[in-house]
């Protein structure tokens, strides 16, 4: 009888474990040791008049079991263990569809002569209700949740949220308000959790928050905190602020010893498509095999490069006066165009992120060519011939590790013109901390997972395959910090990275030719919906131009764009 209870339950009730009740994500191996240094991997940050510390240890306080990220809801959490002397800043959420991981600051006020008011912290006046689950037939866990916005005290901004399960305000000691000229503004980043009207009367939506002003020089400090939307709430004002390092110093941040060890932690492993014929190579590869630099009005006489880049033209800006281009013999040219794995080189960039709280290290990989797209019309594989095509490509994954702990929080796959920001519990790990990404065949755009992308509607599109092949790079075995400018001199850029122009050629042909080539060769009923999804092809895959290096990219100083 109980069996057969609980084969009928397991049936009707499909009683799945979400990944939220799952043990907290760790990553695969501890975080390494690393050699001493400053302040990087100390426990805490001090911004001038607050230290910060990042708690990752929670009290559940309630959960949502429906709405959000793959209707499975979300569930709000309490910072616990808070160490002595800090304060609670506000709450973390995230949805139920990851297993737990994140963090949220904690303050605790310092004397600091470069910060002149008396008192960072201060407790609020008083809370507003911001949202409440008591009105909502919600499938919930932990009784109603109620949501409360701390009313700072004048001079003084929220961070953060309480919740609580309780109706009643919680206790003006639960938690601090920060000194405003320790804060900043922030803007909404991913969607944690939402309900739509269908099931609501006004809609709710908790985003992460992330600070606005983001890049190498910006001060900004995450907080690790979230924002509401609620009903008619408008998606600029936001009631809650982030910090910020009013020192603006790099104290934190890794120095050169610490950064070796986090190469050495956290390099990732990319895998090629079985397909794939264009590999990367090292920059020092394509030069010395060939690779010529041509100058605008002299197109006749390309001059070959030096080894490390040193003749070819510094600074300026991507004003088509030079470009690069492979060999001009024919052999040397398809040779050059397949790379040479063995010969690759992974360039890692080191710079502060979020006003020197977080590191981030794009891992940047060289390719001599890009292959040509390819579409996928019903089950047909088309490929497009030369279109897709160019000379030069420059890619790039970033690690983005906490200066709290030295721990890798996410990793951003960059595809095409924009990308995913993945938390380190959702990406793919092997020998130990090292993050996997898939390099989709020809294009070269870095995935988290295998499988087809494809981009267009229905069952055309144009194809983004990713496949564990068993061509793999591995970033760590011969790593070269190109850039890392808070460290001075100790790091010196190569002369090809301020090389500004671009690393291929533009290419003219004629394009509705190449696409009459395909089109030919489609069934006569697919050609309608091949020309529609033609028409919508982002201009960047007719582009036939090469790429500007790395440096040239606004994301070389400023956040990833995801
Ligand atoms: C890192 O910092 C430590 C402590 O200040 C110092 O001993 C070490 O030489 C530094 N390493 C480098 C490469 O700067
Ligand atoms: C969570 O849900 C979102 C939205 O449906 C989805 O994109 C994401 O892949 C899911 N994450 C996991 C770990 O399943
Ligand atoms: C204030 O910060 C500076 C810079 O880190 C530090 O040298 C100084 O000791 C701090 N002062 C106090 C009183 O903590
Ligand atoms: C890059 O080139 C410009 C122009 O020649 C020069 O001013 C600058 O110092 C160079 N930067 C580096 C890092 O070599
Ligand atoms: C299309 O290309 C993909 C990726 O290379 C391959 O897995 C698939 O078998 C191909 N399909 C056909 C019909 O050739
Ligand atoms: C980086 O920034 C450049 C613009 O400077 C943009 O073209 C490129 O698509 C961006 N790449 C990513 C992956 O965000
Ligand atoms: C697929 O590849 C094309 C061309 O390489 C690119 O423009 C497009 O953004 C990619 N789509 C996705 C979803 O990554």
């Amino acid at each position: 009888m109980g069996l057969l209870f609980s084969l009928l339950a397991n049936l009707f009730m499909k009683k799945t474990t979400l990944p939220i009740h799952q043990p907290m994500f760790n990553l695969p191996s501890p975080i390494p040791k690393f050699p001493p240094g400053d302040g990087f991997a100390t426990g805490s940050i001090d911004l001038g008049g607050l230290q910060v510390c990042q708690i990752a240890s929670f009290n559940k306080i309630w959960s949502a079991l429906e709405g959000g990220q793959d209707n499975n809801g979300a569930t709000f959490f309490e910072p616990s263990s808070i160490p002595d002397g800090f304060f609670m800043l506000g709450c973390y959420c995230q949805p139920n569809n990851r297993s737990l991981f994140g963090w949220i600051l904690a303050g605790k006020p310092v004397t600091n002569e470069s910060f002149s008011s008396q008192s960072s912290l201060a407790k609020p006046i008083d809370y507003s209700l911001v949202w409440s689950s008591e009105s909502d037939k919600l499938k919930q866990e932990g009784g109603n949740c109620y949501i409360w916005l701390p009313t700072p005290p004048d001079g003084y901004k929220a961070i953060g949220y309480v919740v609580t399960n309780l109706p009643g305000k919680p206790s003006v000691e639960k938690i601090r308000c920060v000194h405003a000229e320790l804060s900043d503004e922030v803007e909404v980043d991913r969607w944690i959790w939402g309900l739509d009207k269908k099931i609501n009367v006004d809609n709710v939506n908790v985003y992460e928050t992330r600070p606005k002003d983001r890049g190498v020089n910006a001060v900004s400090v995450s907080t690790g905190s979230f924002v509401v939307q609620y009903g008619g709430s408008s998606a600029d004002v936001s009631p809650v602020y982030c910090l910020k390092n009013v020192k603006n110093n790099l104290k934190a941040m890794p120095n050169l010893s610490q950064v070796e060890t986090l190469i050495e932690a956290y390099s990732p492993v990319v895998y090629f498509h079985p397909d794939e014929e264009y590999f990367p190579s090292s920059v020092n590869w394509f030069f010395e095999n060939g690779a010529l630099l041509y100058e605008k009005g002299k197109e006749s006489e390309p001059s070959t490069i030096r080894p490390d880049g040193s003749n070819l033209p510094q600074g300026g800006c991507n004003d088509d006066s030079y470009w690069l281009d492979l060999p001009t013999d024919d052999s040397a040219k398809e040779r050059v165009k397949k790379g040479d794995l063995a010969n690759s080189c992974a360039y890692f960039r080191i710079k502060p992120m979020f006003g020197g709280t977080f590191t981030d290290i794009p891992v940047w990989v060289f390719y001599p060519f890009n292959g040509p797209a390819r579409a996928k019309v019903e089950i047909f594989n088309v490929s497009l011939g030369k279109i897709g095509e160019h000379v030069g490509d420059w890619e790039h994954l970033t690690l983005r590790v906490s200066n709290y702990n030295g721990e890798l929080k996410s990793v951003y796959f960059s595809e095409h013109s924009g990308g995913q920001l993945i938390d380190s519990s959702d990406v793919e790990f092997e020998n130990g901390n090292k993050a996997v990404a898939y390099a989709s065949l020809h294009g070269h755009a870095f995935y988290p997972k295998t499988g087809l992308v494809l981009q267009g509607r229905g069952r055309i599109g144009i194809r983004n395959d990713t496949s564990k092949g068993g061509m793999r790079m591995d970033t760590g075995v011969a790593p070269m910090v190109v850039a890392a400018e808070y460290l001075g001199p100790a790091v010196v850029e190569p002369p090809w990275l301020n090389y500004s122009r671009k690393w291929g050629p533009k290419i003219s042909y004629d394009i509705a030719n190449e696409m009459n080539k395909f089109r030919k060769v489609l069934p006569r009923v697919l050609r309608g919906a091949f020309d529609k999804i033609v028409k919508r092809l982002p201009n960047e895959v007719l582009g036939e131009e090469g790429p500007t290096g790395p440096k040239s990219k606004s994301n070389w100083s400023g956040d990833e764009i995801y």
